[in-house]
């Protein structure tokens, strides 16, 4: 038989939660938030739904409300440093965007910015919030999305080279694409 270590129950969640990080952009003028969320999950194919996780004090939270929208942006592994930065601060302390050294760049359907130098965009209306522990659960309907040109056909076509947050300062990148067959 093989031989399994116990895990805390406080790192238990870190176990599985290796899914690439995005960054939450909302809101317009001064007013407007950006944080990276690792807790991110698609929901739904018909209609697209996404699911973000962010935390009950955090001002993205407040502004996602206010606005009712939020863009996902796709970092790709050479924006890893303003993704930590971003994780680090609050919106209502600084524009994270020009912090990070980031564009935003206008969106299609939504007032709300993202972000140029990312490698994706998802642009959702929030249709559902549910409070679960000390996260609320905003889920977003896909409204527009685009992808780097070149890069995506009805999936990646080489990795997207995406940031995954093993928790704390670690991380590790999406790996090699290969096709099953
Ligand atoms: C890699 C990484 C992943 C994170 N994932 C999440 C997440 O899924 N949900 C969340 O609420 N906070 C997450 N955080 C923490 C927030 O990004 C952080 O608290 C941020 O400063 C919040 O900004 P705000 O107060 O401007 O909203 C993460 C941080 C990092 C660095």
């Amino acid at each position: 038989m093989r031989r399994f270590q116990p895990v805390e129950r406080r790192h238990a969640l870190r176990l599985v939660n290796h899914g690439a990080v995005i960054m939450v952009s909302t809101g317009t003028g001064s007013e407007v938030a950006l944080m990276p969320a690792a807790w991110n999950t698609p929901l739904s194919h018909d209609p697209p739904l996404f699911g973000v996780a962010i935390g009950a004090g955090r001002s993205t939270l407040e502004i996602v409300r206010e606005y009712g929208e939020m863009v996902i942006n796709l970092p790709g592994k050479e924006l890893l440093g303003a993704v930590m930065l971003s994780g680090k601060t609050s919106s209502r302390a600084v524009d994270k965007f020009k912090a990070a050294g980031l564009t935003r760049r206008p969106s299609r359907k939504l007032n709300s910015p993202g972000i140029e130098e990312a490698r994706a965009h998802l642009e959702c209306r929030v249709v559902r919030e549910c409070p679960l522990g000390d996260h609320v659960l905003v889920v977003g309907e896909v409204v527009f999305a685009d992808a780097l040109e070149g890069t995506f056909g009805e999936t990646w076509l080489s990795s997207p080279e995406g940031i995954h947050h093993l928790g704390g300062a670690a991380v590790c990148f999406t790996g090699e694409r290969i096709e099953v067959r």
